[in-house]
This record gives C-alpha cells, structure tokens and sequence, in this order.
C-alpha cells in the first residue's frame, strides 16, 4: 500500500522536539505507539518545569512575599490555559485534580451522593474507561440508583436506538461517557448524548482523557455540564489534570476533599468553604505540574488541534489499511473516518501480553491488556486486546514497523 501522507504538520520539527526519539532499545529506535496511555513530553514543557523550580517556585495562594506572588501568577496562569482550551466561559470553572480519574470520581461523589436515590437511573456506555464507569456503579449502589449502559454495536459504536427504552427504566439523572473510546477509538456522540440528557433532566458528564490532546474542545459546543481530561495524555507532566464544571453546578456541591486553602473559616464549631475554584482544591496542588500542564496545552495549541486530528486521521488510516492486509490479525472498532488514532487488534493465537513482547524486541511499544475496560472486552468476546495509539510525533515508518514486527510475532510464536 503506498503512503502519501498529506498532513500539514511539520513532524520532523515536531519530533526534535522530544528527546526521547535518542533512545534505543537493542540498538533499534523506539517507536512509541503507546501515547493513548501516556504521552512523551517535548522539550519546551520539561524547560518551563524547570525554570519555574529554578527561579518562580513556592506554595501557591498563601505567601505575601513575591516569590510566592509569582508561583500564583504560574499557577493561576496555567488554570486561565486550560479554561480557554476547553472555551469554558470562567475559569473559576476549572477544578486542577490529580487527573481525569480523580476529577470523574469528584464528579461522582460530589454531586452523587446528594443528587441521586432510588428510581434515579446513571447511564454510562459499554466502552467506557473505569475511571468513568467504577465511580458512577459505586455511587450508584450506594444510593440505591439504578446503573445502566447505552450498549454498542459489532463496530464498537454506541447503539442509540437504546436510548427510548433506558428512559423507560426510572428518572435518568446522569449521563456519563467517553470522547473518544481509548480501547477503539469509536468517536461517540456526545453533543446527541447531551441534548437527550438535558431532556430527560439529567447532567451530563464527557470524559475527555482520550479527546483533549487530540482535538479542539468546546464545552459549550458540546451542551455538557462536566468534562473531564488529565495533562499526561497531552504532552504534560503527570499528577495533575482538570475538571470543568458548569458554575452553578459546583456551587451546589460539597467539597470532595478537606483540608487547608478548601475553607473560608474554621471554628470548633463549623467550617465554612472557599469560594470556586479553590472548594475543591484542599491541599497543595500539583504546583509545578499545573504549570507544565499550561505549557503542554500552548504548545499543542501552537501546532494546531486541527493538524494534529488530520495527522493522526492519515495514520489511523494507514494502519487499518496494512493491518487489514493481514488475514490472521483482527481489527476491533470503526472505520478510521469515525475513530481516532487508536488501533486495537488481535494476532491469531497469540495472547496479547505476547505480541507486545516481541514487539518490544524489535523497538516497538505498544499497549497489551483489557485497557481498563473489562466490559467492552467482555462484549467483544476477548480478555485483552494489543493497541496501537498515535500522537503528533507518530510516524508512518513507524506503523509499517509494527506491522514488520506482528510479521515476526507471527512466525516466532502463531
Ligand atoms: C478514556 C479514559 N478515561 C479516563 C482515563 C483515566 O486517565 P488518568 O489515568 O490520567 O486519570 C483514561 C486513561 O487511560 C482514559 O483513556
């Protein structure tokens, strides 16, 4: 198959930015095919994280003296970033969390434990991640709601026909689902999902760990009362991502955590709470890691969300296209127009725990496991699936790579 690739992305820049591509595993270079885990950083980020440690560092919010002025202004800075990567109309919206995990566990427990009681109905999707899953069926049991799932179709995409009858089933109060599928890729139909959850009156809550880093977000746009995302899937440090959340909403909810800079006032007799954001940031934040979170988001932003969607479209497509060559591996999820750059398959007769092992062997990194979504692959009648993901340093040699490498899976091990 012959490869054109029509990106407008620089990629050789782009990838001189990322020290990582230095490195060799058996004297081969590293072809890193794992960034829906976690991405590698460029780098300007790693630089910004550095000078701030250097010359600008102290606890955030508390001293008087400039030094700690100017760690608030990086800190606040970076949080004013994230609002308008997401467009969100204030940025006493964004919540820093320790990642997407932490801000859908806030979401759940937060605004759950109050909102929900039997007859109530929680909607998630069969694909979804655990960390958007777990939270909402614990929460759930523990308030007697119900917990149901918008079920999928053999090409992993969400079968919303399902819908009429779910709405059946009691007063559904939350709607939560993913993006972007890390498992498959599927692109869901969050907007749709959202119309439908306000009519029924419910919120709806978007995991955005997998979209984010990949494309443009609009919370407004996509009408949807929580978002979430963590900084490590694009570009940035780990230990530290965002919550979004409509104002009024989080104004009616409890803190998640307590703890120092959370309160208004403490007595022996009562506490009062801070005002947003800071009611749901008890605690020293991840100072530094919020500032490498703003400066991982410029620099997307520089290269352009869009040319980074288009670059990712082109290798998605090429994969499926050379993979599908290939009679004994099978490719799970939608076409590469309804999906983004993750590629999950499965080599005949060879445990993925195994593939990614001798691919390991030749340079090549990619994900083998359930993906942290045991239900999907339960309905995809598998335990584990090997996955292949692409960010914007990924390149085709690298994908014909993997396929070079599953040929050598393939005669060592099928
Ligand atoms: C779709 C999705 N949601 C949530 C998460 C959780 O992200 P984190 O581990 O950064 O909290 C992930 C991580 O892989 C994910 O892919």
């Amino acid at each position: 198959m012959a490869v054109s690739p029509t990106s407008t992305l620089d990629v050789a820049a782009i990838r001189a930015d990322f020290a990582y591509l230095d490195e060799q595993v058996d004297g081969k270079p590293l072809a890193y095919l794992d960034s829906a885990s976690s991405t590698q950083k460029p780098r300007q980020v790693l630089d910004r994280m550095r000078s701030f440690y250097e010359h600008e560092y102290a606890n955030v919010h508390r001293g008087v003296y400039r030094l700690a002025e100017r760690a608030t202004e990086g800190f606040e800075s970076a949080r004013s970033t994230v609002a308008a990567f997401v467009n969100a109309p204030s940025q006493r919206e964004v919540v820093f969390t320790r990642s997407a995990t932490e801000a859908l566990n806030l979401i759940a427990y937060a605004w759950g434990l109050e909102n929900l009681g039997p007859g109530d109905v929680v909607v998630i999707t069969e694909l979804e991640h655990h960390a958007n899953f777990v939270p909402w069926q614990f929460i759930a049991s523990k308030t007697g709601a119900s917990f149901r799932h918008i079920p999928i179709d053999d090409a992993g995409e969400l079968q919303l026909d399902a819908l009429d009858a779910l709405a059946r089933e009691g007063s559904v109060r939350v709607v939560a689902a993913g993006l972007v599928s890390n498992s498959l890729g599927t692109i869901n139909p969050v907007e749709r999902l959202g119309a439908w959850a306000h009519e029924q009156g419910a919120i709806m809550v978007v995991d955005a760990a997998q979209a984010a880093p990949h494309r443009a977000i609009d919370v407004q746009a996509l009408g949807c009362d929580f978002l979430a995302f963590s900084s490590h899937k694009l570009c940035g440090p780990s230990g530290v991502g965002a919550l979004w959340g409509r104002a009024e909403l989080l104004e009616a909810m409890q803190p998640f955590n307590f703890g120092g800079e959370m309160i208004r006032s403490v007595s022996l007799e009562r506490t009062t709470f801070n005002e947003l954001p800071y009611k749901f940031e008890a605690g020293t934040p991840a100072i530094a890691e919020a500032v490498g979170f703003g400066c991982a988001i410029d620099y997307i932003t520089e290269i352009g969300l869009s040319a980074i969607e288009q670059h990712e479209h082109e290798l998605t497509a090429y994969a499926l296209g050379r993979l599908g060559e290939l009679d004994w591996v099978r490719l799970f999820g939608p076409p590469a127009d309804r999906r983004a750059g993750i590629v999950s398959f499965d080599v005949a007769g060879v445990h993925p725990h195994d593939v990614a092992q001798v691919l390991d062997w030749e340079g090549v990194c990619v994900r083998a496991g359930h993906h942290c979504t045991q239900p999907l692959m339960t309905r995809l009648g598998v335990t584990a699936t090997s996955r292949a993901s692409f960010y914007l340093y990924s390149i085709h040699e690298e994908v014909d790579r993997l396929v070079d490498g599953l040929h050598k899976v393939r005669k060592s091990l099928g």
